[in-house]
C-alpha cells in the first residue's frame, strides 16, 4: 500500500518495477530502471516536495519503496538489507561504502561513487553504508523486495562492529558528520 501521495509518474515506476522483478527479476529492473533515471523529468515532477531525508512511498510483502535524498557530508553506518536491494539516482550523486563480513565484524571493502543517473543492484547478502559527498540533497529511489520494515537483518556501529537488528533510531543516532570522523 502507499503511505504517502505521490504523483502517477512514480506510482508507474514502482508499479513497473515490481511487475519487472516478479517477472523477469532483477536484470530487467536495473534495466528498465536505467530508462527512468536517464529520463528523471517525470518523475521529479511527480514526487512531492518532502521535507525529510527517507521516505516511505510504499510497501507490501513484495517490495518496500523509499524516496531518499540523502543529507551531504554525513557518513550513516553499515548495514545489510538481507534481501535483493537496487537504487536509482536520478539527481546528484550516491556514495556507498561496501563491507566484507569477518565473523560477526565487518571489515570495509572499497568505496564507490555513483553520479546520477545510475542504477546499484545490491545481492541479499550486501553489506554497505551510503553517504553524499556532494554540496546538496541528491535524489534517489530505493527499492528492497521484501517487507523492509519487519525484516530481521543486522546494522554495526561505525567501526563495523556490535551487531544488531537494525533499528532506525540507532541507525540516525550514530550518523557522523564527516568533518568529525578522522577515518573518513
Ligand atoms: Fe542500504
Amino acid at each position: 500500500m502507499y503511505k504517502v501521495e505521490v504523483g502517477d509518474e512514480v506510482k508507474k515506476v514502482i508499479e513497473n518495477v515490481v511487475s519487472h522483478y516478479a517477472e523477469d527479476g532483477m536484470a530487467e529492473v536495473v534495466e528498465y530502471l536505467n530508462e527512468v533515471v536517464n529520463n528523471p523529468d517525470a518523475i521529479r515532477r511527480d514526487m512531492p516536495n518532502f521535507d525529510c531525508d527517507e521516505v516511505l512511498l510504499y510497501v507490501d510483502d513484495n517490495v518496500t519503496a523509499y524516496y531518499i535524498a540523502t543529507t551531504p557530508q554525513i557518513n550513516y553506518p553499515p548495514h545489510e538489507h538481507a534481501m535483493e536491494a537496487v537504487a536509482a539516482v536520478y539527481g546528484g550523486a550516491e556514495t556507498h561504502d561496501f563491507f566484507d563480513r569477518d565473523g560477526v565484524n565487518i571489515k570495509h571493502r572499497c568505496q564507490v561513487s555513483f553520479a546520477a543517473p545510475s542504477v546499484i543492484d545490491m545481492n541479499s547478502d550486501c553489506v554497505h553504508s551510503i553517504c553524499n559527498l556532494g554540496d546538496k540533497p541528491n535524489e534517489t529511489l530505493h527499492f528492497y523486495f521484501g517487507d523492509l520494515e519487519t525484516q530481521t537483518r543486522t546494522m554495526w556501529d561505525m567501526q563495523g562492529q556490535n551487531p544488531a537488528q537494525y533499528d532506525q533510531d540507532r541507525y540516525m543516532s550514530l550518523a557522523t558528520p564527516m568533518t568529525k570522523n578522522l577515518n573518513n
